[in-house]
Formats: C-alpha cells, sequence, structure tokens
C-alpha cells in the first residue's frame, strides 16, 4: 500500500518532495524526473528551485518526461503543457530544456486527423523513457474523478502512452485555464499510461483541498479498479501520497 503522509499545506508537502529530488541528484547527477502540470505540484517545485540554489546542486544532466499533453495545441500556446513545464519546471529548475520531454512534442499542434503521427507518437514516447533508463521519481496529481495524467476513469491499469479522450468533468476543471470557456479546451491528449506510469521507481501523488477528497479516498481506500485510475497506486511497491487536511478528510 502506498505511504500516506498528511502535512500543513502545499509547503510542507514541497520540502518533503524537494529533499527527496535532491538527495537522488546529489547521488544520481543523470536522474530522470517525471513531471506534471496541474497546480498541486507548483510548490514542490518551488521548494526545489530554492533547494537547488541553496545547496549549489548541477543539474545540467537530469533528464525530464512530463506526464501529458493536450491535442491540437501549438507547442506555443501558453497553456500547452510544453509551454507550461518549461515556465514552471525547465526554467526555475535550470534544467537543460533539450533534456527535458513532452508527450505532444513531436505533434506540435498537429491535427487529430494525422493519424499516422499521432499513432507512433506513444510508443516512441515510451520508448524514449526506457532509453532514458527509466523514471526515478514520478511526481502526480489527481483529478477530483481519480484521473493521473489524462488517464480518465475506465483507463486499462496496463496501458501504454497514448491518445485518450478528455472526460467532460475534466474539460469542465480545466476551462479555468482557458478563459472559462469550455469550447476552448482541447477534446483530446496524449498521456502516459496507468502502465507506463507503474514503471517509474517512485510515484509521489501530491493533492490539496476538500475538492480531491473523494478521489484520494477512493485511491487508498477503493479497491483498485480502472474507475478510480490512481487506486492504481496501491500496486506500486513505493508509492508516497502527501496530502493536506482537507484532501485526508474522508480517509
Ligand atoms: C490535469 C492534469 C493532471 C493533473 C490534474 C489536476 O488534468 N492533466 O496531471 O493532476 O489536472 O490538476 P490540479 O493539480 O490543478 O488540481
Amino acid at each position: 500500500m502506498p505511504e500516506i503522509i498528511i502535512v500543513k499545506n502545499e509547503d510542507e508537502a514541497g520540502a518533503i518532495y524537494a529533499r527527496c529530488v535532491a538527495d537522488l541528484i546529489k547521488a544520481k547527477p543523470d536522474a530522470v524526473l517525471g513531471l506534471a502540470t496541474g497546480s498541486s505540484p507548483l510548490a514542490a517545485y518551488r521548494a526545489l528551485a530554492a533547494t537547488v540554489r541553496r545547496e549549489g546542486i548541477d543539474m545540467s544532466r537530469v533528464q525530464g518526461f512530463a506526464l501529458d499533453e493536450y491535442i491540437g495545441l501549438p507547442l506555443e500556446h501558453p497553456e500547452s503543457y510544453h509551454s507550461t513545464i518549461r515556465r514552471t519546471v525547465v526554467e526555475p529548475l535550470g534544467l537543460d530544456p533539450a533534456k527535458v520531454h513532452v508527450p505532444g512534442d513531436v505533434l506540435d499542434g498537429a491535427p487529430l486527423e494525422d493519424g499516422g503521427l499521432i499513432a507512433g507518437a506513444g510508443a516512441a514516447y515510451d520508448a524514449a523513457i526506457e532509453a532514458a533508463g527509466g523514471i526515478d521519481v514520478q511526481i502526480l496529481g489527481i483529478g477530483s474523478d481519480g484521473h493521473v495524467g489524462f488517464n480518465e476513469p475506465g483507463s486499462s491499469l496496463a496501458s501504454g502512452t497514448r491518445i485518450k479522450t478528455l472526460a467532460e468533468r475534466t474539460r469542465i476543471d480545466n476551462a479555468r485555464f482557458f478563459d472559462d470557456d469550455i469550447d476552448q479546451v482541447p477534446t483530446h491528449c496524449i498521456t502516459q499510461g496507468i502502465g507506463t506510469i507503474l514503471k517509474a521507481r517512485h510515484l509521489v501523488l501530491l493533492a490539496f483541498g476538500e475538492g480531491k477528497a473523494e478521489a484520494i479516498a477512493e485511491t487508498c481506500e477503493g479497491g483498485v479498479s480502472s474507475f478510480c485510475p490512481a487506486s492504481a497506486l496501491q500496486m506500486h511497491p513505493h508509492a508516497t501520497i502527501i496530502v493536506d487536511d482537507a484532501a485526508a478528510s474522508r480517509l
């Protein structure tokens, strides 16, 4: 079962992540970090950036792989996960942009109709992760419906990186990044699969606030089920779930 750590706030969670990753990079300068978007990991990235500066950690060889990306947004769109990862992780941590990958990078806004390009992208991404030596620490948020990455309820727990349709609830949740206009939210995405995520050597899932309480209860105490994709963490030998009191309120 995952280890569950209840913290006072996001900064305390961020400090735990930062210590873990900073120690990893000191021991393994070419460590491979699994990166996530969303608001949940932001304090963790800030804490890591501060630790890197304070302890003078060399980040030049660190590699990164993001979880997911929208289909159909140009890479430079401010809400593409390519841009988001660049802004929230690559720049503050001083990572080499050439060593940080996002699943949609090869698509660069290609529409869904470009079936050939899109079909090959998922398998190529999984192969790139393997070639890099596999992910050492994968940071995860969780959707209010229990999704991780963009693996919506019903996703195969053995899935690799692939194209998915976004659930209506996720598009509503994410409309806040698109002028509160759901019509601007892409309908499809490319996401690491649950099977891909489970291959990472350490999973760190962060969740804060009452809105995540139900998903966290299902993740930790429900049965392992594709209807709550995050529940797959129960099968992982080294998973850490860090939550505040509100997100833990239904445990
Ligand atoms: C998006 C991302 C997920 C993220 C989720 C929750 O759907 N694809 O990776 O975990 O949002 O976001 P937040 O952390 O902002 O609640």
